[in-house]
């Protein structure tokens, strides 16, 4: 019987009830004051205090599914098993259990509660090399539990060890599972390092010891966690006996829907890699657009990335013959697949269908005359395509420069991309281009400076509202060890009279020394208490909050300097408008 991603997720959240972990709820797409960071790659990115040494208030377990993207896959989108979205099932100790309880309730998932035949999994262990030993214990514990010592690899760092989610932060090495995807049974050798292609990841638990700095050094940490991520697409697929994930019930209806449109059979081989990238690009656009934080299509980081999905999906479908306007109609089939799951997107299905609508007017207005552009581009620069004419397909007719690749490589052309980088920067873009790293910091840099900014942030989150207008609400913020940078809603200029009251405020409140108080306490008392809580977990039993004198009062992860008079002097840089009706301010502490 078809076994469905509800009941995967179920299967595995109640299994980690069982020994003791409290449910999470998914976290936003776009993570809170990580600048290192476009998206969560990863289940532990928004948990990342918490594994360098903070207190959960929940506990020392936890367990989540939580939404992902990862576009460094996006050139392999378009095989079985690669997303740019996807759906990460995952179990936490903040320095609670370690290998061993964690290997053998991962050995008894799989086997038991999924039901996979022990002679069907491999396993990987980390091989060691200067910066950790080679993982013995782990492979130990493995062939305890009934795993041959054939079916286990030692590999290096490049495949056996997790983390940091961006520049800096929690790592450590990891132990991976694999299931045999090949056509008979495995060989006696057979393994993940020695067989590759025949043995598909689903299950990764990573021994979070470390904290990579900035200097690139490892760290020990204080306590030693537990971080594990399955991919539920990869997963429902192999237990379905599937050999493609697009062949299960979550991509089941938006394959339909493409076949539909474009009067093509998904079957076929010659159209197959394009309904792929559709379903997976428009899925994956539908996500953030209708993430918590509303991101709209534009030319600057999330923005930028909508944009490049939703372009690639329009490319695609005109290969397959799709000519008429498509993408929001697959969109509202995705949202019919997960709106139970994340109502976000049901509230936020308007803006979604919108904006997807607007970005493939916006596109199509330009796309046939820009591959009129291309195939003349293509004629003239024979092997190579230069940089100056892929930025003129870049600005004039809006072909991500990923396209323009796709297109030349279709020809068996290759492209100056570095000089297309240099070109871009030349005209002074700010966007990045295929990259989700953005600055050098990161969660895992808590440092004492990062401390303050955090602080300070709370505090001109309520001047704002004090002083200009009681509905000012964070939109967004981000701080690295240089600057805090903060979003709010707001639809005017303020004058340079606001912002000096503003920062007079913050500095009146800094000098007052007021002590910060962390409380931990359910989510409806915190609101009664009148915090700030906004893309907060609604489904966590408990939140912190922080309070600073009688002055503030937010739901946060922290962490917080004791008093406010450790931030020092305040003082805004610069103010300015990122979006209709979203205000930025930047501001340092001295
Ligand atoms: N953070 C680990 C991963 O993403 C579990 O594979």
């Amino acid at each position: 019987m078809t076994k469905t991603r509800q009941e995967l997720i179920k299967k595995y959240l109640d299994f980690f009830k069982s020994k003791n972990h409290e449910v999470l709820g998914s976290a936003s797409l776009i993570p809170e004051n990580d600048p290192s960071i476009l998206f969560t790659t990863a289940g532990m990115h928004p948990l990342v205090p918490y594994l360098i040494g903070q207190k959960h208030p929940l506990g020392k377990r936890v367990v989540s599914v939580q939404k992902c993207i990862r576009t460094s896959d996006i050139d392999e989108v378009g095989d079985a098993f690669h997303h740019t979205f996807f759906e990460m099932l995952g179990n936490w100790s903040f320095g609670d259990y370690f290998k061993k309880d964690a290997i053998e309730w991962s050995f008894e998932f799989l086997t038991r509660d999924l039901g996979i035949p022990v002679e069907k999994l491999g396993i990987s262990v980390f091989a060691g090399d200067k910066d950790a030993p080679k993982d013995e214990e782990s492979a130990e514990i493995w062939k305890k539990l009934g795993i041959k010592k054939e079916r286990i690899t030692y590999l290096p760092k490049k495949n056996n060890w997790w983390g940091p989610a961006g520049e800096t932060g929690p790592c450590g090495p990891d132990t991976e599972m694999f299931y045999y995807i090949g056509n008979d049974r495995p060989s006696k050798e057979s393994n993940p390092g020695n067989d590759e292609e025949n043995w598909c990841e689903i299950w990764n638990d990573v021994f979070m010891q470390y904290n990579k700095t900035k200097e690139g050094k490892y760290k020990e940490l204080k306590n030693k966690n537990v971080d594990t991520g399955m991919g539920v697409e990869r997963t429902l697929a192999v237990i379905n006996g599937l050999k493609d994930n697009y062949e299960t019930t979550i991509f089941n209806p938006v394959i339909k829907k493409i076949e539909e449109i474009s009067k093509k059979n998904y079957n076929d081989e010659k159209t197959k890699r394009s309904i792929r990238i559709i379903a997976d690009h428009i899925r994956s656009a539908t996500f953030i657009l209708g993430d918590e934080k509303q991101i709209p299509p534009s030319n600057i980081d999330q923005g930028y990335v909508i944009r490049r999905l939703i372009r690639k999906a329009i490319r695609h479908g005109k290969l397959i013959g799709i000519e008429n306007d498509f993408t929001a109609k697959i969109a509202n089939v995705v949202i019919e697949l997960y709106k139970e799951d994340y109502d976000e997107l049901e509230n936020n299905k308007k803006f979604i269908l919108d904006e997807m609508q607007k970005e493939e007017e916006r596109f199509r207005e330009t796309l046939e005359r820009g591959l009129k552009e291309f195939d003349k581009i293509a004629k003239a620069d024979e092997k190579i395509i230069n940089a100056k004419d892929a930025f003129i397909l870049y600005q004039s007719f809006g072909f991500p420069l990923e396209m323009t690749i796709e297109l030349a490589k279709e020809k068996g052309l290759e492209v100056d991309a570095q000089g297309f980088n240099k070109e871009y920067e030349l005209h002074q873009d700010v966007s990045r281009i295929g990259s989700e790293k953005k600055f050098k910091g990161g969660l895992g840099e808590i440092s004492y400076v990062t401390t303050r900014l955090h602080t300070a942030t709370h505090l001109l989150n309520q001047a704002l509202r004090n002083v200009i207008d009681p509905s000012i609400k964070q939109k967004g913020s981000n701080i690295t060890p240089e600057r805090l940078r903060f979003d709010f809603n707001y639809d005017k200029k303020l004058t340079d009279k606001q912002l000096k009251d503003v920062e007079d405020e913050v500095n009146k409140v800094i000098n007052l020394g007021l002590n910060i108080e962390r409380k931990e306490i359910n989510l409806d008392e915190a609101k009664r208490l009148g915090a700030q809580a906004l893309f907060v977990d609604k489904y966590a039993k408990k939140v912190s909050v922080y309070i600073v004198g009688d002055y503030s009062k937010e739901v946060c992860a922290g962490p917080h300097v004791n008093n406010t008079i450790e931030i020092g002097k305040f003082k805004i840089l610069k103010e300015e408008a990122v979006a209709a009706g979203i205000r930025r301010i930047k501001a340092i502490v001295e």
